[in-house]
């Protein structure tokens, strides 16, 4: 095999979270590649990750400090091969730079369908593809207008949310004043608003490249991300079935691949959610260009066989996919956390839960008492589990959650 040529890599990583910076370490362990950070806040030992410069910005979310630390960097390295980041907020901005060095990769178009839900719906609507109705809030009217014609519930969100931030379910008056009070939707800050889609919540992955689905996969989230947000204390289970090349499966992978195709994504990873209705049809709910959470990255992973961020980096910057890593396993994890405010006080139940699932455990971070309470809705601690068989993966989950108690004490 050809040894492949140097590239230079620019990284965006604002903070050093734990899942960016697995990236990171994938793109800065591919072979001849040139890793350049873009950070606020550097991570504590960047040579490690495969580092080898960071540029340093005040706001990594302004698209003008970005094209100038890109410069910066041009200006002392030369050309630069690929332009990436893995948060969600940074894609559109990212598509900015990129048109305006001429970097090859998602431009501002492709970027922004994946994220602006609004466009994002009329670009699948325009495509043939299911997706809830929905209309952009200038004004407080504008949300009564949107319930006397789609009728309640609907959905309240920013355009361009993420982790369910200022979500609303609004199913009724008292709820629509609410939400109101809190988007105040105006020419200036529109807010979305949805029509309801009811059905179970699945999520949808697939890693493209050279504008090929190379590989994909799904998971089901007990219960969906919005009544995990809603009820705070509940601790929820993402399943990856070992089962995929079932029907109802590939309808949803038609979807997401036909969605891909229409938003024009050449390389990446996608995340779609999309909900399977009780008349048996289906929705996307959302879908977007980056690396899912929930540690759906990790069960894909297990599922497969495969380091997904591995062959994420291989797709960004050299187009190149080293599979066809088959389906092999189920696994699933389970979010700890429960009913309170202020810091972890008492964890109970772990030691039956090792006694009856222990075995089933890949990997795991335990809440520990004294911990603060987390603000996201990934609680304070999980647990991850595998197996052959997608009933085990699912009845330990359900088993572990109700066998595990997370309390806490204080403001
Ligand atoms: N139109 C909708 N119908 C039903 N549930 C919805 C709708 N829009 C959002 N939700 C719920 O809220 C969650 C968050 O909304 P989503 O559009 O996925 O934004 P985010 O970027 O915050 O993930 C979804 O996973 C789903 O559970
Ligand atoms: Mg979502």
């Amino acid at each position: 095999m050809p040894a492949s040529p140097l590239r230079t890599v620019v990284f965006v990583a604002p903070f050093p979270a734990d899942t960016t910076l697995r990236f990171c370490a994938a793109v800065g362990g591919l072979a001849n590649v040139r890793l350049i950070g873009v950070c606020q806040k550097p991570p504590p030992n960047p040579g490690a990750l495969g580092f080898q410069h960071i540029e340093l910005v005040n706001d990594a979310l302004d698209v003008d400090q970005l094209t100038d630390a890109v410069r910066r960097i041009q200006g002392v390295v030369g050309p630069i091969h690929r332009l990436v980041a893995v948060l969600e907020d940074l894609q559109v901005q990212l598509g900015h730079v990129r048109e305006r060095l001429g970097i090859e990769g998602p431009n501002v178009r492709t970027a922004s369908c994946f994220r602006d839900k609004a466009l994002m719906k009329d670009v699948l609507r325009g495509a043939g593809l299911p997706c809830a109705r929905h209309k952009m809030l200038h004004s407080e009217q504008d949300l009564w207008d949107f319930v006397e014609q789609v009728g309640f519930p609907v959905v309240v969100k920013p355009p361009a949310g993420a982790g369910c931030r200022s979500t609303w379910r609004v199913s009724d008056p008292q709820t629509l004043v609410e939400a109101l009070r809190d988007t105040r939707p105006s020419p200036a800050r529109p807010v979305l608003a949805e029509e309801f889609l009811t059905g179970a919540e699945h999520s949808l992955e697939t890693l493209v490249v050279n504008g090929i689905p190379r590989l994909w996969s799904v998971t089901r989230y007990y219960p969906s991300p919005l009544e995990v947000t809603e009820k705070d204390w509940i601790q929820w289970c993402v399943v990856a079935p070992r089962e995929r090349d079932i029907p109802l499966f590939e309808r949803a992978r038609d979807l997401s691949f036909a969605a891909i195709k229409a938003f024009g994504l050449r390389d990446g990873l996608t995340h779609m959610e999309w909900f399977h209705r009780p008349d048996g049809s289906l929705a996307i709910g959302e879908i977007a260009a980056r690396p899912p959470g929930a540690r759906i990255v990790q069960l894909t992973g297990i599922a497969h066989g495969c380091d997904l961020h591995v062959a994420w980096a291989r797709a960004v910057v050299d187009g190149a996919f080293d599979g066809p890593f088959p389906r092999q396993r189920a696994a699933g994890v389970a979010f700890l956390r429960g009913q309170g405010k202020g810091r972890v006080s008492k964890i109970e139940g772990l030691d039956e839960a090792q006694r009856k699932m222990g075995a089933l455990v890949v990997d795991r971070k335990l809440p520990e008492v004294g911990q603060p309470r987390a603000s996201g809705y990934e609680g304070e601690g999980w647990v991850v589990v595998s197996h052959d068989r997608t009933e085990v993966v699912r009845q330990a989950l359900f088993e572990l959650i109700t066998t595990v108690k997370v309390s806490y004490s204080g403001a």
